[in-house]
C-alpha cells in the first residue's frame, strides 16, 4: 500500500498534475514517506518546484516537540528530501495569534494556486486531517475541538490521557474538497467502519469523510482486509 501511495505522489509530480500537495501524519502514511525520500535519494523524484502543506497540528505544541506534527513531517520527509525551505509550510502549535495563522496559511495555498493533491489518513471516527464529526464542511484552515474518540486513539503518544491535547489546528473540509486530486489512505482495523460510511455512498455529516463523496478525482487506497465482501 506505502509503495503504490508513493506511485501515485510520483507519477503525479512527474506528470506536473502536482505542485502543491497536503501532506498527513499518523501511522499510515510512514510506509509512503519511506519510499518517497528513497526515491528522492535515488534521483527518481525532485520535490524541488513542489509547494507543500501540513494538514494539522496540535495546538499549544512547539514545532520542537517530537510528538507536535511539524516535527513528525521534518522527521519522515521535508528534512530528506530536495525541497526548498520556503517552499515548505507547516502550522505551527505555539503561535500567539492561532486565527490570523489559519488566515496567513490559506493565503499561502491560494498564493500556490490551491491544493493540487490532498492526501488523507482516516480517523476512526471518519475525521479527515482534523475534521471531526459534526463539522461545517464550508471552513478552511480553523482551530478545532478534538473529539474524545480521537483523544482516545492519540493516547499512545503520550505519557497520560491528560497530557493528550484537546485542541488543533486543521485545514478544513472546504480546503480539502477543492483540492485538485485527493489520495486517501485506510490502514487499521479501527477504520472499518469509517472507510464502511464511505462507502455507502451517502454524505453524513458525522462521518466528515463522507464529505469527500462527490469529488471528480478521489482515491482510496485502502487494505484488502478493510474492503467489504463484494
Ligand atoms: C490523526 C491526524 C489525521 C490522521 C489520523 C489517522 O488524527 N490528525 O490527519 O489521518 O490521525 O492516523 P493513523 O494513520 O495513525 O491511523
Amino acid at each position: 500500500m506505502a509503495e503504490l501511495a508513493a506511485d501515485y505522489v510520483c507519477a503525479s509530480l512527474a506528470d506536473g498534475s502536482a505542485t502543491s500537495l497536503a501532506l498527513p501524519t499518523g501511522d499510515t502514511p510512514i510506509g509512503m514517506y519511506k519510499h518517497l525520500v528513497e526515491r528522492c535519494r535515488r534521483g527518481e523524484i525532485s520535490f524541488s518546484n513542489a509547494e507543500l502543506f501540513n494538514l494539522d497540528e496540535y495546538t499549544g505544541m512547539s514545532p520542537n516537540n517530537p510528538r507536535s506534527y511539524h516535527a513528525f513531517m521534518r522527521r519522515h520527509l521535508i528534512d530528506h528530501i530536495d525541497v526548498p525551505a520556503e517552499q515548505v509550510h507547516l502550522l505551527r502549535g505555539n503561535v500567539a495569534d492561532p486565527a490570523e495563522q489559519c488566515r496567513d496559511f490559506d493565503r499561502a495555498i491560494a498564493a500556490a494556486g490551491g491544493i493540487d493533491l490532498a492526501i488523507l489518513g482516516l480517523g476512526a471516527n471518519g475525521h479527515i486531517a482534523f475534521n471531526e464529526p459534526g463539522v461545517s464542511w464550508e471552513l478552511d484552515t480553523h482551530v478545532v475541538t478534538l473529539d474524545e474518540k480521537t483523544r482516545h486513539a492519540h493516547r499512545p503518544n503520550f505519557p497520560d490521557e491528560a497530557s493528550v491535547p484537546s485542541t488543533g489546528v486543521t485545514m478544513g473540509v472546504n480546503t480539502l474538497r477543492s483540492a485538485r486530486k485527493v489520495l486517501l489512505l485506510c490502514a487499521g482495523e479501527s477504520k472499518r467502519e469509517a472507510l464502511a460510511a464511505l462507502l455507502a455512498g451517502r454524505e453524513d455529516r458525522a462521518w466528515p469523510v463522507t464529505s469527500l463523496l462527490g469529488h471528480t478525482d478521489l482515491s482510496i487506497l485502502a487494505e484488502a482486509a478493510l474492503m467489504p465482501a463484494s
